[in-house]
């Protein structure tokens, strides 16, 4: 979508969609401008749940405030063996191989086992856990009335499914509180109240939603890049000190999010349109990331890229929380990766097949072929 955005930030930087009814905004400055002022753009959008995602200050302070510490980068770091210790358990069986399917066996799996031990899910729930995992980010099968009812129906059992679970569990932390999320979230409290049940589960099933597909995309974009520019596998071997840097070049140049949605409170000009109060507005990151206004040589990977202020994971207020541990874990892959294989190149003949996502970057399915290193 990279080349069309270019001619959209060009021609009409801030147009309405008459079709799709919003606003869409692609330049660099005026995205930073709609993410920066909460005032004017809220994250109310029509929406019933009252995440912190889905909420303005000074609620969304409040919010984030009870898992701030939880998502540090120090609290995050500490994270750091058991993360390579998965990673290297979910390559190990494909060594031999030489091949493995890099979304379901690796870039899918890590996340969700490691946010799963973050929140205090047990091991032996795991494969469980994965299934409602994934079915929060499921898409319909195809575009027929049909797949969608089913789906809807699907995501309403796998919500119960998941309720009733998290409940059990949180009865045992009450009882029993332990080193783990949800107790941290049970003994919070906002201004002398503490959270209900059904807060915190809506916590803990806010951070799979926000956090696991995107961290499976981020690792997929990544070692797509490496497969499609095989002449950074060699860059990054040779100087593994640009790998944290070649990870935040990846939000950058593949951004597993490309768009955000706002709702206007007022009428505001915004680049000579004007945008009247009510009116959706999606703020285009994966546009405004490949703003030569704001990035030299913008259509390049440069992977010690200095200073690079993309906003693939947002701007502002709504900075993504799990940044920290989408980072850590994107590092740890890349470094393991090469440091165990090489030739690193996408199964020839391999057809791509993007999400059905207008808000995603990423594909279905990455099998990659390479060389074991020794
Ligand atoms: C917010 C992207 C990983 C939890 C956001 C936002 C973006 C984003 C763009 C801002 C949304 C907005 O302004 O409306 C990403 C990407 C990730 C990633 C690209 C992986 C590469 C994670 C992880 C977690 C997480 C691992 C949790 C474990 C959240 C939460 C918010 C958020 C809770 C809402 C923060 C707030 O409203 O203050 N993320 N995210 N994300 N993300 Fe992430």
């Amino acid at each position: 979508p990279f080349q069309v955005y270019a001619e959209l930030r060009e021609n009409t930087p801030v147009r309405y969609d008459e079709h799709r009814e919003c606003w869409d905004v692609f330049r660099y400055e005026d995205v930073q401008y709609v993410l920066k002022n909460p005032k004017l753009f809220s994250s109310e959008r029509n929406r019933t749940s009252s995440s912190m995602l889905t909420t303005d200050p000074p609620k969304h302070k409040q919010l984030r405030d009870l898992v701030n510490q939880a998502f540090t980068p120090k609290a995050i770091e500490a994270l750091a063996p058991r993360i390579q210790q998965i990673t290297d358990e979910l390559l190990a069986p494909h060594l031999s191989n030489g091949k493995i399917n890099l979304i379901d066996d690796l870039a899918t799996p890590l996340p969700v086992i490691v946010i799963a031990e973050l929140i205090g899910v047990p091991a032996t729930d795991r494969r469980e856990f994965k299934h409602w995992s994934d079915v929060l980010v499921k898409g319909a099968r195809d575009d027929s009335e049909e797949a969608f009812q089913e789906l809807v129906q699907e995501k309403q059992r796998n919500m119960q499914e998941l309720y009733t679970y998290f409940a059990a569990i949180l009865e045992q932390r009450r009882a029993e509180p332990q080193e783990d999320l949800i107790s941290l979230l049970l003994a919070a409290e906002i201004e002398g109240q503490q959270l209900t049940t059904e807060e915190v589960i809506n916590f803990c099933i806010l951070l799979l939603a926000a956090g696991n597909e995107t961290t499976t995309n981020l690792i997929a974009n990544a070692v797509r890049i490496l497969s499609e520019q095989p002449e950074l596998q060699l860059e990054l071997r040779e100087h593994p000190d640009r790998v944290a840097s070649a990870v935040e070049e990846t939000l950058r140049y593949y951004p597993p999010i490309v768009a955000i949605g706002r709702v206007a409170r007022e009428t505001v000009e915004l680049n000579g349109q004007t945008i009247q109060a009510g009116d959706q507005v999606i703020s285009w990151v994966g546009a405004a990331n490949r703003d030569a206004a704001q990035f030299e040589h913008a259509d390049k990977f440069v992977t010690d890229r200095k200073p690079n202020r993309h906003m693939g994971f947002g701007f502002g207020i709504h900075f993504c929380l799990g940044a920290p541990l989408a980072r850590l874990e994107a590092r740890v892959v890349l470094h393991t990766l090469l440091q165990r294989i090489e030739h690193i190149q996408l199964v020839s003949e391999t057809e791509l097949e993007p999400i059905q996502s207008a808000f995603v970057f990423g594909v279905k399915e990455y099998p990659v072929q390479f060389n074991a290193r020794r």
